[in-house]
């Protein structure tokens, strides 16, 4: 039996950063998938073969042992085989659609299709349920994850979340198509959240001026998501990236492509950590193809849309 699910990556719409220090984010997920296939097998191991490598690994190995890209698979494995009492091994076959290191939340979707897949061996957990083993999985290789991207790549759709009170899906469905121009460069979380925390500690009174300005720029933004008006949205867009800018997270490649993609664009900015990764312009019908034009030969770039379908099992 092949117990098979897919999910897909995100972006963060707005609040990147800022959400670290008490701020709402927006995120929303992306039609672009992970899909994974398990199957169980009699030899003692995980086998775990994707396009970025492939890994055979005793069942005794103890999780903390195991190379990052492939340890939340290897977590996922023994918690299911150790919950439902099976003692042979199981076989993950992973297909990503989804860049890897670049902001687009590809280790959250592979970790929530992986829970999906894999527990989908033994009995049918539900969404919370598989969420939770997803955060638990990504929390082996970021131990600070807030759960947020694992949070949207499960149930699809459009989410804000901050520190103190958690997620809120936000129910309206908005209709755009985000531009996404990757810039080449993987870029660590981990980095860019100390580099922004010793912005801050520099410079305390603008740091809390612009958290103030970001809030206000947030609220204005769900507002705009519900009404689909694409030009209120873009220009937050662009407001947003100032303060980007502001907290040094930007840099000299991202501000030219964000350039490029204001020509035609309703907005852009760069999305997830920034210093390297993605950016993301805001079109329509009207914008869409001399958007991507802006990019051509230069960048990967691909047109994407929000994904309200979440994770799906099969
Ligand atoms: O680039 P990503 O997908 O890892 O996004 C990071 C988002 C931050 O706000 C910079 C950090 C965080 O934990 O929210």
């Amino acid at each position: 039996m092949t117990s098979q699910a897919s999910a897909p990556s995100k972006v963060i719409l707005f609040g990147e950063h800022f959400v670290v220090h008490g701020v709402k984010a927006i995120l929303a997920s992306i039609n672009k998938r992970v899909k994974i296939s398990s199957k169980k097998i009699e030899e003692k191991s995980v086998i775990v073969k994707s396009n970025i490598g492939s890994i055979k690994i005793p069942l005794h190995e103890s999780v903390k042992n195991i190379r990052t890209p492939f340890r939340p698979f290897f977590f996922i494995v023994k918690h299911s085989l150790n919950e439902f009492g099976f003692n042979h091994g199981v076989e993950v076959l992973i297909e990503s659609g989804v860049p890897v290191g670049v902001g687009l939340g590809s280790s959250s979707s592979c970790c929530v299709a992986a829970a999906a897949s894999i527990s989908g061996l033994f009995t049918k957990f539900s969404r919370d349920k598989i969420l939770e083993l997803a955060i638990n999985a990504e929390k082996t290789i970021f131990p600070n994850s807030s759960g947020a991207d694992c949070t949207v790549c499960t149930f699809g759709g459009l989410i804000e979340y901050d520190k103190k009170n958690g997620f809120k899906k936000i129910e309206s469905q908005p209709n755009f198509f985000l531009v996404i121009a990757n810039s080449g460069k993987t870029h660590s979380t981990t980095k860019t959240v100390a580099k922004v925390m010793k912005f801050k500690e520099g410079n305390d009174s603008v740091f809390a001026d612009l958290c103030k300005k970001e809030s206000q720029l947030v609220e204005e933004a769900i507002f705009s998501l519900k009404q689909n008006d694409l030009q209120a949205m873009g220009k937050s867009m662009n407001e947003n990236q100032k303060y980007l800018e502001q907290i040094g997270v930007s840099n000299k490649k991202l501000d030219s492509m964000i350039n490029l993609a204001q020509k035609t664009a309703y907005g852009a900015k760069l999305t997830g950590a920034g210093d390297g990764g993605c950016i993301i312009a805001l079109t329509d019908e009207t914008n869409l193809d001399k958007t991507m034009k802006n990019f051509e030969g230069m960048y990967e770039c691909f047109s994407t849309k929000i994904d309200y379908a979440g994770l799906d099992t099969f």
